[in-house]
Formats: structure tokens, C-alpha cells, sequence
């Protein structure tokens, strides 16, 4: 590819994204959970914090993890918009290298290639630390992020730990999002 055409797909993507989940090289390669048990990782994790992602624009954001029979892991993410109504959005998780089991590949649409779903540390009741990196070219790449837990609220003092280890992967802490799990009761999410 001509460098004027590789410096026209980034400033396009560069604009029609948030521009500061944008790095110039290729995607650093993390560590991830050792030993990771996606039977226990199942259930319900609500979200604290993420890197600026565009199709998330509602509250109370949440995702509801299930474990099928072939192995797949059928997700369905909620979040309550503004107007009061809930949207919620289908999608499967599989892994695809039984040897890198904390490495998932996530799709919401038929046809659309997978999405990356690393995670790089959890321990099942607490937290969960996402990460996301496409690589384009291996000239640049786009970085999400996000902190789940298992309840609406997490403790500053792990917060604070997993912005230690997103640090170390180049996440831009500063871009990061809290999200807004307030008055979520009584909604059925
Ligand atoms: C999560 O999904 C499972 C399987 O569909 C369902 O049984 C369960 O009620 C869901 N949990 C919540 C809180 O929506
Ligand atoms: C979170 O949502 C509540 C209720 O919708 C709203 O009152 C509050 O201002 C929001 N908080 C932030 C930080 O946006």
C-alpha cells in the first residue's frame, strides 16, 4: 500500500473514531489470565469503565454471559438510553485456540468478522479486565479497553490495579469512561 493511501485510511479512521484509542504500530501482545476458566467467567458483569467505544451510548450498560453446549458463549450486552427504553444486542464468543483459552474472538453480526476479547485478568467474583486491539497493516491499531465487574460498584483500590496493568499495555487512562450505573434498579435490563 502507498504511504498516501496508508495516511488517508488513518486520518479517516483517526476521525471517525475517537482518535486517542489510536497508536502508531503494531498491537502490543499482553499477557492474558493464566489457566482461564470460561465456565466461571459465566454470568452477569456490569461495566465500570472503558475506553471510548461509539456503539455504546446508554447507561447501566451490562452483558450477560452463557456457556452452550457446543462450547460457544452466547452474550447478550443491555443499556438502558436515554428516552427510558432498553437496547440490547445478541452476539457469540468463541475461543479459537484451546491452547490460549483467555483469548476469545467476539461477533455481533453474521459476516462481520470476529472482534478480539482478551482477558488479560480476572478472578471470576470481582473483576474482569478486557482488551481489544486491531491491527491495521501493522502500521497502526486501535485499542479498547474495558473494567467489568460483577456488581455495579468496584472497589477504587482494584480500579486502581487494573489501571496499573492497562497502563503497561499503552491504554491512554485518561480516555477512559466511567460509566454510569445509577438508578439501574428497576429496569429490566
Ligand atoms: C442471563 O442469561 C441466562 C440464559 O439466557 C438467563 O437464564 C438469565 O436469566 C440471564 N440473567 C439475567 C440477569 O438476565
Ligand atoms: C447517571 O445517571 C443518572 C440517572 O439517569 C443521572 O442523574 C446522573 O447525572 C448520571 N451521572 C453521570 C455522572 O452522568
Amino acid at each position: 500500500m502507498e504511504a498516501f493511501q496508508v495516511l488517508s485510511v488513518l486520518l479517516l479512521t483517526a476521525a471517525a473514531t475517537d482518535a486517542q484509542s489510536f497508536h502508531i504500530g503494531k498491537c502490543p501482545q499482553p499477557p492474558v489470565q493464566e489457566d482461564f476458566d470460561v465456565a466461571k467467567y459465566m454470568g452477569i458483569w456490569y461495566e465500570i469503565e472503558r475506553l471510548p467505544a461509539i456503539h455504546e451510548k446508554g447507561k447501566c450498560i451490562q452483558a450477560n454471559y452463557t456457556l452452550l453446549s457446543d462450547g460457544t458463549v452466547s452474550i447478550r450486552n443491555a443499556e438502558l438510553l436515554p428516552n427510558g427504553k432498553v437496547n440490547s444486542i445478541q452476539g457469540t464468543a468463541k475461543v479459537k485456540d484451546p491452547s490460549q483459552p483467555a483469548i476469545l474472538g467476539i461477533s455481533f453480526f453474521k459476516g462481520v468478522s470476529d472482534a478480539p476479547y482478551w482477558v488479560l485478568s480476572t478472578d471470576y467474583q470481582t473483576y474482569s479486565l478486557v482488551y481489544a486491539c486491531s491491527d491495521y497493516y501493522g502500521v497502526f491499531h486501535f485499542d479498547f479497553a474495558w473494567i467489568l465487574a460483577r456488581t455495579r460498584v468496584l472497589a477504587e483500590e482494584v480500579i486502581s490495579q487494573l489501571h496499573d496493568k492497562m497502563a503497561v499495555v499503552n491504554v491512554d487512562l485518561n480516555q477512559l469512561i466511567v460509566a454510569n450505573q445509577t438508578d439501574c434498579d428497576g429496569h429490566s435490563l
